[in-house]
């Protein structure tokens, strides 16, 4: 198979060019079958693109290589079997790429050369004249739905351009997509992408894991297999959503209605009609406005709650998109803009297992440095034995490393196509690589364990954590640190911390007194923290900070923590049963119980917040606050709310009471809110939220 990087030297002989025009015109045809007929893709959509750009150039400087159906030239391919063909009476196109601002600009220019908005030298006029409307480019599969009379008939994927296949039934199950539409016109076909909200896409990892089953590899691939699913119950159980982008055909609408005059027009007309229509987009005079756009959502994309791959820039008015008109496969009057990739393939180098403070061995790829999303990757995870079988990644392998937003990196799948021959197959390790006891792998449990206590990795991993941020904060203890006092014997776990032996310490070398001071003091500090901190510190299996903090404000105190029964754990908002059964099974050990003795002997708070005396107004309410408060810190909005009763999450859901939003709020939350009908008060309702519970 064909890597992007092995490009023809310049000046190679047409024999050369020739040959390479065909493996590229091969390769091209093998990965759109992948992606488009399979939803299974081998490479990433930047090498993807890479290949393509390449075979474009090389027409472009060798035409008498050009043939009708280049891969170049098509767009998809023909539809399978498994589906009814559609034919699109309106084509449905594809969309020319743009990597860089220069390319945008040069796109700009052919536009006004286009709609003759030049000066007498041929130059073009400013381009504000133009107008263009800015989108988000939603990563996920294009659709064509077709209403008549209001009532939704006929859904279609965009197949080769000219023919899709029919999946409306499958379509019928989107909640988000209304089966009727009132208002319309005798004809209205509507195309958008349906996509694969990041929230499912998660929570449907997470039970692939469970079941032992292969993690899917990103929310495109998984919409476009949810949506060829020959049984709609799939489809449905899936949880995809849909943004409505663009007009098909129209029947029963001049052109000359408002509603058509342009795009951004259009798009309110189909809001109105009740389409889920992105928020996120924007009219704008010039090219350098629509720079600022992208710029923006490079830095914004992991604040959506759904993946982009890019922005797509129109031409706002309809009639001039029509004067420009289209090449055999694009429109002129649109152009996409490409956001770095954040699927790249590098060399799989070696499989190694890491024992985190749980015990648990997670395998991981050492990978020869590769620069995937705003940062060089040496390591990803492979999660699970299961997960490295199911993929069967060897070293030795190329593989396919996808890293979106803080999300830790993760081997997707090796490219078959380009293993080396007679590699064998990884192998789990039988034994704990840190401590050489055997590993585990519990009945029911998707993941292996090194069981002793006393594994120096498992030690190290949980007495870094128990000194991390969101736990006791102990600044200066960090990665090496703990390492060097687990080896001279100084410490052995997390209670050891209070009783370290400094005379010993000073005389290590690089341990001046004024490191020795500062580490001390800070030791010191974090026997002050809350008991939510220090109940987080421990690393019970499942407790995070806000089941601690429940926990912490109910018992108020962590002997009475120690005391309490499963169900009266349960029975506090914000633990449930899961929570409450780790937590009693970890005090139930002689281990647990010593390591507390440790704390109490040192002096470390035991005890929980003062239980609040204010009415509890807010029970049960959660309130998300989102920019800054003038009479609130972050800190003083989320404590007022814990005060009365109520939950303060980062993020909105259907569940969110109010949104509070401030100065510069997040656009995510509010858009959030939103879309999920939930409402957004300002600063003086809040007070009066605080004061009430009820919104005013
Ligand atoms: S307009 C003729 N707008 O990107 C123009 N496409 O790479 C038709 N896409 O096939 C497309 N977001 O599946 C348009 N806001 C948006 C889009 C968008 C995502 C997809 C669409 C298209 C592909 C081209």
């Amino acid at each position: 198979m064909v890597a992007p990087s092995e490009k023809l030297p310049a000046g190679s002989s047409p024999v050369d060019v020739v040959e390479r025009v065909e493996t590229l015109r091969a390769a091209l045809r093998h990965h759109n079958q992948q992606y488009h007929e399979r939803d299974a893709p081998e490479i990433p959509d930047a090498d993807y693109d890479h290949l393509v750009r390449e075979l474009r150039e090389l027409e472009a400087a060798h035409p008498e290589l050009v043939v009708e159906d280049s891969p170049t030239a098509a767009v998809g391919v023909a539809p399978s079997a498994t589906f009814a063909p559609v034919e699109h009476r309106v084509p449905m196109m594809s969309l020319d790429n743009s990597f860089d601002h220069d390319e945008l600009r040069a796109w700009a220019t052919r536009v006004a050369r286009g709609l003759e908005r030049v000066d007498n030298d041929g130059d073009p006029e400013s381009d504000a004249a133009i107008g263009f409307i800015c989108e988000l480019k939603i990563d996920g599969i294009a659709l064509s739905m077709r209403f008549e009379h209001g009532s939704l008939v006929q859904a279609a994927t965009r197949g080769n351009g000219r023919v899709g296949e029919d999946i409306t039934a499958n379509i019928r199950t989107v909640a988000v997509i209304p089966q009727e539409l009132e208002g319309a016109p005798e004809v209205l076909e509507v195309r958008g992408e349906v996509y694969l909200p990041l929230e499912r896409f998660e929570a449907l990892n997470e039970a692939q894991e469970a079941a032992g089953l292969a993690r899917y590899a990103n929310p495109r691939n998984t919409a476009a297999g949810s949506l060829r699913q020959k049984d709609p119950s799939v489809t449905a159980s899936r949880g995809l959503a849909f943004w409505a982008y663009q007009l098909g055909e129209v029947v029963g609408v001049g052109v000359d209605d408002a509603r058509l005059a342009t795009q951004s027009s259009a798009l309110d007309w189909l809001g109105e009609l009740g389409l889920p229509v992105n928020p996120e987009r924007r009219v704008v005079a010039t090219i350098e406005e629509v720079i600022e756009f992208i710029e923006f959502w490079a830095q914004h994309r992991h604040d959506l709650p759904y993946e982009i791959d890019g922005a797509v820039v129109k031409v706002d008015a309809l009639d001039a998109q029509r004067s420009l008109g289209s090449t055999a496969r694009a429109p002129r009057w649109a152009m996409a803009y490409k956001l770095p990739p954040e699927e790249r393939t590098t060399k799989l180098l070696d499989i190694q297992v890491s024992i985190g403070r749980t015990g648990k061995a997670t395998p991981f790829a050492v990978l020869e440095p590769v620069f995937v999303a705003g940062s060089t990757v040496q390591m990803a995870t492979l999660h699970n034995a299961d997960q490295v079988r199911l993929k069967d990644v060897r070293p030795g392998d190329t593989v396919v490393v996808r890293k979106a937003g803080d999300v830790i990196p993760e081997v997707l799948a090796p490219v078959l196509a380009e293993r080396p021959e007679g590699l064998a197959p990884w192998q789990f390790p039988v034994d704990c690589p840190t401590c050489l006891e055997p590993l585990v792998r519990p009945p029911d449990e998707a993941h292996t364990f090194c069981i002793n206590p006393a594994c120096p990795a498992r030690q190290q991993t949980q007495i870094e954590y128990f000194a991390s941020r969101g736990a006791m904060d102990i600044e200066g203890m960090g990665e090496s640190r703990v390492a060097l006092f687990i080896e001279l014997g100084l410490i052995a776990d997390v209670g050891d911390l209070y009783t370290i032996d400094w005379e010993r310490v000073a005389e290590l070398e690089g341990f001046g007194q004024t490191s020795i001071d500062k580490l001390r003091s800070a030791i010191e500090a974090s026997k002050d923290r809350p008991l939510a901190s220090l109940l987080v510190g421990l690393g019970v299996r499942h407790l995070g900070p806000s089941g601690a903090e429940s926990l912490a404000s109910a018992f108020g105190h962590l002997d009475a923590i120690m005391a309490a029964s499963v169900e009266q754990m349960s029975a506090i908002d914000g633990v449930g049963p899961r929570i409450a059964s780790s937590v009693a099974e970890y005090f139930a050990s002689d281990k647990a119980i010593q390591l507390i003795e440790k704390f109490r002997a040192a002096g470390v708070n035991l005890v929980g917040p003062e239980v609040s005396s204010l009415p509890q107004v807010l029970s049960g309410k959660a309130v998300v606050v989102t920019g800054t408060l003038a009479g609130f810190s972050r800190d003083e909005s989320a404590d007022a709310i814990k005060a009365r009763g109520g939950k303060s999450p980062g993020s909105v859901s259907k569940k969110t009471f109010a949104v509070v939003v401030g100065d510069s709020p997040g656009a995510s939350k509010v858009t959030r809110a939103e879309e999920l009908g939930v409402p957004t008060i300002d600063e003086s309702a809040f007070v009066t939220l605080l004061e009430t519970g009820e919104l005013p």
